[in-house]
């Protein structure tokens, strides 16, 4: 299975930040070896879109949204559906990031019902899952994790063998604390377990490292058994640096 890196951008980025960013990808993307993708902000979907279009060296590239609505149409002001995300081409949306669970109050119920939406509208959710400090200091990590897990496998069934999971430890985004790679693979290996009781395509689904990986850290990360690839932010806004975490994930 390749390896699957993708950048999450947050709220960065501008029309000519954007354009620079990924004109510099493109002069060392080539033929990554590896999934790569960036999840960017709605507004630029479009302009990404097309710049991947009109751009050969960036035919490796695929995109996808930070956030989906769970709901597929109507009086949802705000909100984007997945059939809208579809419509600028996003192969992913990113699902029940903690910052959404944090500062949006995104239920694990609200997570499972928009990765349902995605999955619907033939778009991957990225589905994060993870403990804060206190969750881990309290020994609490894998009842956290699984309980995260479980809400998403519970709501989308046989479909779950279509997702990608993202172990992204609270306490290690954007912090420049990373998991070690033995502390990473340790929660990635029980939710392998997970998935591979729910579903005997469990071999199809990818689980990401996120949580301050870099150009620095990522090899070390990328080698354990059970992680398939990294869900990054910072750094993905570095094109040497995204490619180097690629030219990490090449194995
Ligand atoms: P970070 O963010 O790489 O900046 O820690 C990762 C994420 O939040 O997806």
């Amino acid at each position: 299975m390749n390896k699957l890196i993708a950048g999450n951008w947050k709220m960065n980025g501008s029309l000519a930040a954007n354009e620079a960013l990924l004109a510099a990808l493109a002069q060392g993307l080539g033929q990554p070896g590896c999934d790569v993708a960036v999840c960017v902000p709605a507004p630029y979907l479009a302009q990404v879109q097309a710049l991947c279009a009109a751009t050969p060296s960036l035919a490796a590239l695929t995109w996808g949204a930070q956030d989906v609505s769970a709901h597929a149409s109507g009086a949802y002001t705000g909100e984007i559906s997945a059939a809208m995300l579809k419509d600028f081409g996003c192969r992913y949306a990113i699902v029940g990031h903690s910052e959404r669970r944090q500062y949006h109050g995104e239920t694990d119920a609200q997570v499972a019902d928009k990765a349902k939406a995605a999955l619907a509208a033939g778009i991957t959710p990225i589905v994060c899952v993870g403990e804060t400090l206190a969750e881990r200091e309290a020994g609490h990590t894998e009842e956290v994790v699984k309980r995260q897990l479980a809400a998403v496998i519970h709501t989308n069934g046989h479909c779950i063998s279509e997702i990608v999971v993202a172990y992204e430890p609270v306490w290690a985004i954007g912090t420049g604390k990373t998991a070690t790679p033995e502390q990473a693979q340790a929660v990635h290996a029980v939710l392998r377990a997970q998935i591979k009781a729910a579903t005997e395509h469990f071999s199809r689904v990818k689980i990401l490292y996120g949580g301050s990986m870099n150009a620095a850290n990522a090899a070390s990360l990328l080698v354990q058994p059970d992680i398939d690839g990294g869900l990054i932010g910072g750094a993905a806004l570095k094109a040497a640096d995204f490619l180097t975490i690629i030219a990490a994930a090449r194995g």
